[in-house]
């Protein structure tokens, strides 16, 4: 696992199922964590579970203010920010686009889309004065395709990666990295528990038996994948995207057993 000392570390939605696994990851690999979400409960356990390198803080990235709270609180406390993960993210009670009301779409669309766009926009600032980092945003294989009934949901995490490559753009020749990620279904509350508005969670209706890595993701799986991107090993990766979903994205996979007969 590389090493980050010396390091600061802001995650969003840090107490979340994902979030918290990088959060303990980063931590353990020597940064400075700022748990930054509005679980001020759970985030708050997270921090002080964790010790000296760790801290909460409020943050609601929808909110400007917000976001310019928590980069000074980061800065202050450890003298910097290096590396950002914009993780926070929410879905949409599933519908058709027809019987999406505009309450719903904006709602998404604010979280998941605008809380990047301002991330990046208040956040680049303290990474350029601590000379360059990393900033490392959390879309969906949804954000590679169509998906029925996900209408805002999957035009949000199609347009953070239209935000990623400009955002890798502009600001990389600040030594600023920036890539994407690509989970397909990881197994947290995310899919256990039902969106707000909706009745059954997506682990009621998903299996992922038929792929070609037939088991739910787990956040460790992401998490390895994020720790490399932020990392110095990534040195030269900026302005890509990384799916990383078991081969969801692939298709059903052929059973060895039903395939076609050798010739
Ligand atoms: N779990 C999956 O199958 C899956 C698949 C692909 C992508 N993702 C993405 O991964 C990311 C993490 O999701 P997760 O699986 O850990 O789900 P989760 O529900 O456990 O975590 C989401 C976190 O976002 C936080 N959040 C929501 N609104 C916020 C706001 N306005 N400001 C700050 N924080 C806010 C929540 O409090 C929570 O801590 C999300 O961006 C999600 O879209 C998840």
């Amino acid at each position: 696992m590389p090493r980050f000392d010396n390091q600061t570390v802001l995650v969003t939605g840090g107490a979340g199922g994902q979030g918290s696994s990088h959060v303990r990851a980063f931590h353990a690999g020597g940064a400075n964590v700022v748990i930054g979400g509005i679980d001020a409960e759970r985030g708050a356990a997270l921090a002080g579970e964790l010790g000296t390198r760790a801290r909460f803080i409020r943050l609601d990235v929808t909110d400007e203010s917000s976001w310019s709270a928590a980069v000074s609180d980061a800065e202050s406390a450890f003298g910097a920010l290096h590396v950002l993960v914009n993780n926070a993210g929410v879905q949409n009670p599933p519908a058709t686009i027809e019987n999406t009301d505009l309450t719903t779409w904006s709602r998404i669309l604010d979280v998941n889309l605008t809380g990047t766009f301002l991330s990046i926009k208040v956040a680049a600032p303290a990474l350029r004065r601590a000379g360059g980092g990393a900033i490392v945003n959390i879309a969906s294989t949804m954000g590679l395709g169509g998906t029925a009934h996900y209408a805002p949901y999957v035009a949000g995490k199609w347009a953070v990666r239209g935000l990623t490559r400009t955002a890798a753009l502009e600001l990389g020749r600040d030594h600023i990295r920036v890539n994407a990620i690509h989970p397909g279904v990881i197994s947290t509350p995310f899919i256990h528990e039902p969106a707000a508005g909706a009745v059954a969670a997506i682990a009621d209706f998903y299996s992922p038996e038929p792929f070609a890595v037939p088991r739910l993701g787990e956040p460790a799986d992401v998490t390895r994948l994020l720790l490399f991107l932020a990392s110095s090993d990534a040195a030269f990766v900026t302005g890509s995207e990384y799916v990383i979903d078991g081969g969801l994205l692939l298709g059903p996979a052929l059973q060895a057993e039903t395939g076609p007969a050798a010739a």
